[in-house]
């Protein structure tokens, strides 16, 4: 038998179970003066804890904040070399573009396995340490067959969400034959890259794929087994949002320019039965490349279900946090700290349609994150402010800055 585990003087707690949730006036479920049973790396029982079952052992978190582990569904971590100076340049005028990528696939060519998978578990440790206990990871950095299933290959020693992005940009040697570069991502580089992906997705924007292109490659993709997602209306209007709703995709990411139509889409994308497109927003890409946020009120009015993400990668948003995230969306894009930190973790999960992550409700894996705060709501008051206090992962504590009592 396994040993179950009280955590207990938790002084709130965030489930996100729908049996608590209330969407208007409670959209976390939260439980105050809490405790949370786990045993087999599950959670097994959660309440007030003047309630608590019996348990084996017993942590006394002191009156601290309780939630689930973070699910950041939306990163690039496969990659080498550094982009300070674009990000330099950028900060004294000079607009972003999506060719910078190519820097970076000079870069990772050039790395080795070693280093590169160096460098992802690097990012995931140094997410872990802000509460990160999901990642996605994506390739688009090597852009030939070899380069990204290689990216893949090193994506899965770090986990299970890896995405297939070999449409990220055209490379400099299919400079002038965008078509002939849409052959091979749907083609050759295909068929060596969806053995170690569970998802597939498209920079669909001027400068990098168009609709038709866009189109090409995530069907292609689903015909192999994978399942769409789509860097969408980023930079500017374009069909990238209409055309993930259309291919029943798990989440448009980044959501930036959107017309009424689009927002009707993803509005509307769950009522044909399917789970329906979730708008994952990436506010670290419009911090780091000082342009406007997404208007998350807007989409949330709307009933579009909405995930928030670090869009982790060395051009356009170099961060791994997302406490970071939260605190911005609050600020500057329309959201309640509940509905941001909703979207941070059971948003994440959403949008790589899981179910067994972002709650803390009966049966869902243990991953919890314990604030140095007595509620959530210090995670867009505090910004920047490193408030993990300990960190659980399948029911084991992996990171414990500050030790709750264990008797
Ligand atoms: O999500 N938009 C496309 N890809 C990344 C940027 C990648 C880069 O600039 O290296 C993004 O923002
Ligand atoms: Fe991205």
């Amino acid at each position: 038998m396994t040993a179950s585990t009280v955590i207990t003087n938790i002084g709130s707690l965030v489930t996100n179970d729908p049996a608590r949730v209330d969407p208007r006036s409670d959209p976390l479920g939260l439980v105050a003066d809490a405790a949370v049973v786990i045993e087999g790396g599950r959670v097994a029982w959660t309440g007030p804890a003047a309630d608590a079952p019996a348990t084996d052992n017993r942590i006394d978190v002191g009156g601290r904040a309780l939630l689930p582990g973070f699910v950041d569904s939306h990163a690039h971590l496969v990659f080498a070399g550094d982009r300070s100076a674009e990000f330099a340049a950028r900060m004294s005028g000079r607009p972003y573009t999506a060719g910078g990528i190519r820097t970076t696939v000079a870069a990772t060519r050039a790395a080795s396995d070693a280093e590169l998978s160096a460098n992802v578990g690097r990012f995931v440790a140094e997410a872990l340490r802000q509460g990160t206990t999901t990642v996605e990871t994506k390739s688009g950095y090597g852009l030939t067959a070899a380069d990204e299933a290689r990216a893949l290959r090193v994506a899965r020693r770090h986990t299970d969400e890896t995405t297939y992005l070999g449409a990220h940009v055209v490379p400099p040697e299919f400079e002038g034959d965008p078509d002939g570069y849409v052959a091979l991502v749907t083609g050759e580089m295909l068929d060596a890259c969806a053995p170690h992906a569970r998802w597939i997705d498209v920079f669909c924007e001027r400068g990098a794929f168009d609709g038709d292109q866009a189109r090409a490659v995530l069907t292609a993709g689903v015909r192999r087994g994978l399942t769409p997602r789509v860097h969408a209306n980023q930079l500017g209007h374009g069909p990238g949002v209409q055309l993930a709703v259309e291919l029943r995709a798990a989440s448009a990411d980044h959501c930036t320019h959107l017309t009424d139509a689009d927002v009707d889409a993803l509005a509307n994308s769950a009522t044909a039965g399917g789970p329906g497109t979730v708008a994952t927003l990436l506010p670290g890409a419009e911090f780091s490349t000082r342009a406007v946020y997404p208007d998350a009120r807007r989409l949330l009015d709307a009933g579009v279900t909405v995930a928030l993400s670090t869009d982790c990668n060395p051009g356009s948003s170099f961060t791994s946090s997302m406490p970071f995230c939260v605190a911005v969306a609050v600020r500057d894009m329309g959201m309640t700290p509940d509905e941001a930190v909703r979207a941070a973790t059971d948003g994440g999960a959403r949008a790589l349609r899981r179910t067994d992550v972002g709650t803390v409700s009966v049966g869902a894996r243990a991953d919890l994150l314990l604030l140095e705060a007595p509620s959530h709501i210090h995670l867009a008051y505090r910004p920047g402010v490193p408030l993990t206090a300990a960190v659980w992962r399948g029911g084991r504590l992996l990171l414990d800055h500050q030790p709750p009592a264990q008797t």
